[in-house]
């Protein structure tokens, strides 16, 4: 708005001229004043300090007094000059404040101006330390941080595992031809085969394994064979002449026939091999029984093994009995037995490589006894009734029976009481024959009482 009435000065600059110069003659007129209230403050300090020295907080006021924050503080001002009972001093100030009002919103408001903020003033003195704060609950646990830096690098490990063997080259150039060698020896001449063996004779435990070496000579070279003389060979290797038997059994025990061929001629050596065999004993276990008074003989022993193994007979409870004992290596007899000598009777063999035993039970029975026995020859009547008796005693006490030779009990009409006797009624003419009262006993023995039924000459015709 100034700008555009440049040209033309108007009534409203004159007046705006006229207020700056009015407040600056009016500002000037409070600097002075204040000069001069500062100037009487001062000497009333000057004044104070020397007439009033015990006046609590001195110190304060000292400080407060020092100019610089005077009039920013009205309180301040007051306070000081209360302690220092100079009511002219505070009629001054009120005064100042009085003018300053009045002055005030006259210079700041007037056609538009404003009054800028004066600089802040110096900061004040530094206040006491507050006491601690009240410790709180510690808080939650942070977000992990950002990774640090790499460490250091560290000391190069042992040393690793040797790697696969590397692909093959391809194959060099051939190298130049050699020298010619020397003038070779004469040849030998021909020559027949010629066989040495070795060993000649060999002994080897039954499981274990034999070798004989067979050297051949002759030119040219002869082809090797090796045979068992008189059995098929079983589970030999050959290789170079070399005869090889593993796990030799009994059966491999014999001679052996290294031959060698060639177009001159043949040769060949035995040798022997010898195979020790454990000995092996096979004995029926039994129970044998005996009858008592007789001569008994027990089933032969087997024995085998090598060399042959020497066997021995003996009782559990001792020595075999002295002077009634025959035995040869299978075969034990017992002369006229007894009770006593029934037993576990043990066969064993040994030889070198060791000795075995097998056991055999021998039961000695004695035949039941007959003490009522039929009459050798009964003549019955026919139609009669014909009763046969028989008794027997042994222990256990024998169960007797009844049997016709060569045919049947008279059926229907025959029938054996329980105390042995048969009975048969009725008799007709064909119930002739032998009868046989049985009692058995060890259940392979039996003892019989014979009877035979006959008619009288005339009888037969009635
Ligand atoms: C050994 O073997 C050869 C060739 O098979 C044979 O001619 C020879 O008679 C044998 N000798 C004996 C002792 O068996
Ligand atoms: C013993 O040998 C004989 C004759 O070779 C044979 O009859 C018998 O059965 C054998 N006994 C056993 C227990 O092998
Ligand atoms: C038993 O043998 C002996 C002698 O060998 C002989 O004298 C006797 O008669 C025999 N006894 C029987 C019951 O065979
Ligand atoms: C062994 O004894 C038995 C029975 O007495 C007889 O048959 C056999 O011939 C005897 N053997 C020898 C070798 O004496
Ligand atoms: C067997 O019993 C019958 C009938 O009880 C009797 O008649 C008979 O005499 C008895 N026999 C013997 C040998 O005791």
């Amino acid at each position: 708005m100034a700008s555009q009435k440049q040209s033309l000065p108007s009534f409203a600059s004159l007046l705006s001229v006229l207020s700056i110069v009015f407040y600056c003659a009016g500002f000037l007129r409070v600097e002075l004043e204040l000069n001069e209230q500062k100037k009487r403050i001062i000497d009333l300090e000057n004044n104070w300090e020397n007439k009033a020295p015990d006046v609590p907080n001195r110190d304060k006021l000292t400080t407060n007094t020092h100019g610089k924050s005077f009039l920013a503080s009205a309180e301040n001002l007051v306070y000081t000059v209360d302690i220092l009972s100079g009511f002219a001093y505070r009629e001054t100030i009120l005064k100042i404040n009085k003018l300053l009002s009045e002055l005030k919103p006259q210079l700041c408001q007037s056609n538009g101006h404003s009054c800028l903020p004066g600089p802040p003033g110096p900061p004040g003195p530094k206040g006491d330390k507050g006491s601690q704060g009240r410790r709180r609950n510690k808080g939650d646990q942070g977000i992990i941080g950002s990774p640090g830096m790499n460490g250091r690098q560290g000391i190069t490990g042992p040393v690793g595992p040797k790697g696969d063997a590397g692909l093959k080259g391809q194959k060099g150039d051939m190298g130049p031809a050699g020298m010619p060698g020397a003038k070779g020896e004469p040849g030998e001449s021909i020559s027949a085969p010629a066989v040495a063996v070795s060993p000649k004779t060999l002994t080897v435990n039954e499981g274990g394994s034999a070798s004989f070496q067979c050297s051949v000579s002759g030119n040219p070279k002869p082809a090797i064979k090796w045979i068992k003389t008189n059995r098929r060979s079983s589970g030999s290797v050959v290789s170079g002449g070399k005869l090889l038997l593993k796990n030799v059994r009994g059966s491999y025990s014999g001679t052996y026939n290294c031959s060698a061929v060639n177009i001159l001629g043949e040769a060949q050596a035995l040798v022997q091999l010898i195979v020790n065999v454990y000995p092996r004993v096979s004995l029926h276990p039994g129970p044998h029984h005996a009858i008592e008074g007789s001569n008994y003989t027990f089933p032969s022993c087997n024995v085998t093994g090598y060399p042959a193994p020497a066997v021995t007979w003996r009782k559990t409870s001792g020595p075999l009995p002295q002077g009634r004992v025959k035995y040869n290596n299978s075969a034990l007899q017992i002369l006229h037995i007894s009770k006593d000598d029934s037993d576990f009777y043990f066969c064993s063999a040994s030889n070198l490589l060791g000795r075995v035993e097998k056991k055999t039970f021998l039961v000695v029975v004695s035949p039941p006894r007959f003490i009522v026995k039929p009459s050798a020859k009964v003549f019955p009547g026919v139609g009669s009734t014909l009763t046969l008796d028989c008794k027997a005693t042994g222990d256990p006490q024998p169960v007797i029976s009844w049997k016709k030779q060569d045919g049947q009990l008279p059926a229907g009409r025959s029938r054996q009481l329980i105390n042995g006797t048969l009975v048969i009624r009725d008799i007709t003419m064909k119930d002739r024959g032998i009868y046989k009262c049985i009692a058995p006993y060890a259940k392979v023995f039996k003892t019989e009482a014979v009877t035979y039924i006959e008619f009288e000459k005339g009888n037969s015709f009635l």
